[in-house]
Parts: structure tokens; sequence; C-alpha cells
């Protein structure tokens, strides 16, 4: 059994799906879309498939058995409820949405429509994350007790799209961005949920309406506290989570590897390789829609992103720390 995959946005992370597609066996790449029409031309005769211009015309006319949603954030909704529409199972990237209410209506519909929808929290297959959630689990450097996430790169890096800027189409900066990822991490290897926030952000970006950092506390429904802090201005690029336990301590550099400490300094840590992470997140919605069961990273769990997301945002505004909000069966 083969299943056919069209891509919804010809932009800067397509082609990580494409090549992806490319290591599956089950997976044929069938066309893609882009209102940029150019960038769809150049990605299908790179992979041999269909460009169009309209996603809805190409899901009408190509019919794929999957849609991967690669689209600015505020587009999330309406793909993916199109695509549900048409018995499309959807691999939609993160963030899940804009905000909780439309995650909401994003979820109500999809299981109305007897698909699946998978989100792209890319942080559950890389390697050296992977590693780290072996390292907690073992408990062999006793009970995890916080950790703090550090995230500083330059954001208006030339050529990231001017989407990424505005309120309004992105749902926010940095924080909502690198922050999903921060706090996917967070929640994914604490096996917890964040349910409380109290947040300071920054906002003297030269461009658009969003914040350019920002701080954040966060507590976990297992108890645990963490902390965010992602700066989008100039400086050195760090991009490090570490994690202290009542026997150690690790530090996980995403891309770079892992170290471990018993109580001296540093040393790395063995982090066995994995496939391609984007082949592994296929097999993950795969394996769900074949034994016709929610995906290990769920529409729920995703929501739950968003909702910690938007979170930083009430508790800057409100000078406060705040709850996040869950909903019943979620
Ligand atoms: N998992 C990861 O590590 C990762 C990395 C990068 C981006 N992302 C996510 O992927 C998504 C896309 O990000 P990107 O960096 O590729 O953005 P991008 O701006 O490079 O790509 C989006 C594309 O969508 C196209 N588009 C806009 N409106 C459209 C419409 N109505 N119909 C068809 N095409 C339309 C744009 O022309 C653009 O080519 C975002 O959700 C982003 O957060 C995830």
């Amino acid at each position: 059994m083969t299943y056919r995959v069209a891509i919804i946005g010809a932009g800067g992370i397509a082609g990580k799906h494409l090549e992806a597609i490319g290591l599956a066996e089950k997976l044929v790449p069938c066309s893609i879309a882009d209102i940029d029409r150019r960038r769809a031309d150049e990605l299908a005769a790179l992979y041999g498939i269909r460009a169009y211009a309209d996603y809805k015309e190409m899901i009408e006319r190509e019919r794929p058995d999957i849609a991967v949603v690669t689209l600015p954030h505020f587009l999330h909704k309406e793909a993916s409820l199109f695509s549900a529409a048409r018995g499309c199972h959807v691999l939609l990237e993160k963030p899940m949405a804009l905000d909780s209410a439309e995650c909401d209506e994003i979820a109500a519909f999809v299981r109305a429509s007897r698909v699946k929808l998978m989100v792209g929290h890319t942080q559950h297959y890389i390697a050296e994350t992977l590693a780290a959630k072996e390292w907690i689990e073992s408990g062999r450097l006793g009970r995890l007790v916080l950790l703090n996430d550090r995230r500083h790169q330059r954001y208006d890096v030339p050529g990231r799209p001017g989407w990424f800027f505005e309120k309004a189409k992105a749902g926010g900066g940095i924080l909502t961005n690198l922050g999903s990822h921060s706090i996917d991490k967070i929640q994914w290897l604490t096996n917890s949920r964040v349910t409380k926030v109290k947040a300071v952000l920054d906002y003297d970006s030269p461009i658009g309406d969003v914040e350019g950092g920002g701080t954040a506390f966060l507590e976990t429904s297992a108890g645990i506290p963490a902390t965010i802090s992602q700066s989008g201005y100039l400086g050195a690029v760090v991009d490090e989570t570490e994690l202290r336990f009542t026997g150690g301590s690790l530090l996980l550099r995403t891309g770079a590897g892992l170290w471990v400490s018993d109580g001296g300094a540093y040393r790395e840590a063995p982090v066995p390789p994995r496939a391609n992470p984007f082949l592994r997140q296929f097999e993950d919605l795969l394996e769900a829609m074949e034994e016709d069961r929610e995906p290990a990273c769920s529409m729920a769990y995703s929501r739950s992103v968003v909702a910690a997301v938007e979170s930083l945002y009430r508790s800057h505004e409100t000078g406060t720390e705040v709850s996040v909000h869950g909903r019943e069966g979620f």
C-alpha cells in the first residue's frame, strides 16, 4: 500500500518534507502548490511532481491521501479544514494554529471528517533529544528537578519571510516560532503539560509588531519548574537546554550533541544515530492512519503547546502569572 502526498506551501521547510517522502517506502509525492508559482515550479521540477498556484485546485484534482501543510500560521486552520473535508489526512507544520480556539475548531472538524491530523513537532525525533529523554526515564541521574532552555539567534535574518513579523499572520515572534519548539521540548521531556506561566517580553524588533525576545518561568503539571529565555537580537548564538537532576545534570544542544555530569565537568554522552526526523514524523502519521488511532503527537497535545505559547503573551500583557487553559477531553 502506498499513499500519495501533496504539499501545500513551497517555502523554506517544504523541501525537508519532500526529501523525507523520497526516503519513505510507502509514500509517493504527487504535487505541490504555492501562490508564488515560481517556488512551486522549482520544487516540482526537482522532485518530478506537478505544480499548482492554487492549493484548493490541487487538492480537488489530485485527491491525495495526505496533505502536508507548510503555510504561514494564519493559514493552518483554513488549509487543514479544506484538506480534511476532502478526505485527506494532514501533516500540519507547527504551531498547530494561531491560538487555542483555532486548535479546537481544527480538532472538532478533523474528528468529524474521520481523518488523522498530526502536527510536526520535530523535537520528538531529534537524536540528542531522544537520548536526553532516555536518560530522564532511566532514572540514572535521579529525579529531574528543573530545566533551563535558552535560545538566542538573530530573528530578522535576511530572507526571513515578512509574515513572520506580523502578529496577525504569525501569532507572535520568536517566542511563537522557536518558543513552540521550546515548550514542546519541555513538555515532551517531562511527560507533562505547562500549567502556569509568568513571562516578560521585549518589543524592540526593528520589523513588524511582534516581540523580539523574552523570558518566561513555567511550571508543569508534574510540578517541574522550567525557564525559557529567547532573544532575536544580535549576539552570540545559543541553543541549549540544561536539565538538573538530584544526581547529575544534562546539557542538550540540539544539532550538536548531549553532555552529562554526575558531579564533575560535563562529558559528551553517546547519542545513538536515528533516521531522518521528518521521515520518522511521517512514519508516526502512517501508523496512526493504519491503526485508526490518534498519532503520538496528537491534536490535544499540539493544542497544549499553542495554549502555553498564548499564555506567554497573556502573562506579559497582564503582568501576572497566568494559568494555561486546558480543555475537557484534551
Ligand atoms: N519543524 C520545523 O523545524 C520548522 C522549521 C521551519 C518552519 N516550520 C514551520 O513551517 C511552516 C512554514 O514555514 P516556512 O519557513 O516554510 O515559511 P515560508 O514563508 O518560507 O513558506 C510558506 C509558503 O507558503 C506560501 N503561501 C502563502 N500563502 C499561500 C496560499 N494561500 N496558498 C499557497 N501557498 C501559500 C508562500 O508563498 C511560501 O512559499 C510554519 O508553520 C513554520 O513555523 C517548521
